[in-house]
């Protein structure tokens, strides 16, 4: 029931009509037995936006493309893994008891989704990584299996872009073209390569899925991807992209209530919805 007592929350970005967020932030309050929603919010101006999460007394926001960096000059305050990676995907609004000014703090929850995700399956600081992928997905996740004590090696299609964030996060750059020569146990894709409708692309040579032994993909529709498919066929742990999803999703709903919520419920939420279309 949604009363005088609600608490807000949502999701801000353009465009937010296909995001689960809603789906699995909102099956956890029905589950707490909390009094409060969450909504998907299309932005684009994204200033005006921000003042108005403050005026109209949103308790905790998920930011999502293509906001996520620049945003970060609009808000009171940054944390400092969030200001390192250069990317918020998380407001805290509190008001603040001196004044009662409601002031903003950004936080970086994917990260530490995919670390999690991952960590379920391997022991991150023993593990070579190969990161396919050179985007915002792939910062965040390079970053925290970096700070996890993973050996990280990054491919991406685009060299120049590759390179850069190889430099940035202090690792081996790979082309696409010498993906044959890396030694790695474990693969993640963070392309948008195999996302619907284009499901029966795949990031890399199938005949290479043997070399790891554990294949994690952030693509989520398909859940299915045909990359997770061919590598599980070669006997691969794979690990699908709701995985991060939920646990990003997960260290949010903990920022903004102080509580952990139930994962797997979190999942089931998602699953439903992606087998209902
Ligand atoms: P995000 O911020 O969600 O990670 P992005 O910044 O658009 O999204 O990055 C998408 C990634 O998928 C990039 O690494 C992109 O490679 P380029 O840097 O060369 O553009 C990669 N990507 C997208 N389509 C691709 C394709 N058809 N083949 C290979 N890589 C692809």
């Amino acid at each position: 029931m949604i009363d005088g007592q609600t608490l807000l929350y949502g999701i801000i970005g353009n465009p937010v009509h296909h995001s689960l967020s809603p789906v699995m932030h909102n099956r956890a309050f029905a589950a707490l037995d909390m009094n409060g929603v969450y909504v998907p919010m299309p932005v684009t101006d994204l200033a005006v936006a921000v003042q108005g999460l403050r005026a109209l007394g949103f308790r905790g926001v998920s930011v999502t493309v293509p906001h996520k960096e620049a945003i970060i000059s609009l808000l009171d305050e940054v944390d400092p893994v969030a200001q390192r990676i250069g990317a918020v995907n998380t407001l805290l609004i509190r008001e603040r008891p001196s004044d009662g000014k409601r002031v903003i703090r950004g936080f970086n929850t994917d990260w530490l989704g995919a670390n999690l995700a991952l960590a379920d399956k391997v022991r991150l600081e023993e593990s070579r990584v190969l990161i396919l992928g050179a985007g915002g997905a792939a910062k965040a996740i390079a970053f925290g299996l970096v700070e996890a004590g993973a050996t990280v090696i990054l491919s991406n299609r685009t060299v120049s872009r590759g390179m850069e964030l190889a430099d940035w996060l202090g690792c081996t750059f790979v082309p696409l073209t010498g993906l044959a020569s890396v030694e790695a146990e474990v693969l993640v894709n963070t392309t948008t390569v195999g996302m619907e409708p284009h499901s029966e692309d795949i990031p890399l040579d199938p005949g290479l899925l043997h070399r790891f032994t554990t294949v994690m993909d952030i693509v989520y529709a398909p859940l299915q991807t045909r990359l997770l498919r061919e590598a599980a066929a070669c006997g691969c742990t794979v690990i699908d992209g709701l995985a991060m999803l939920v646990y990003q999703g997960a260290a949010q709903f903990r920022i903004w209530t102080g509580i952990r919520p139930d994962i797997q419920l979190m999942r089931r939420a998602l699953e439903e919805r992606l087998a209902s279309g």
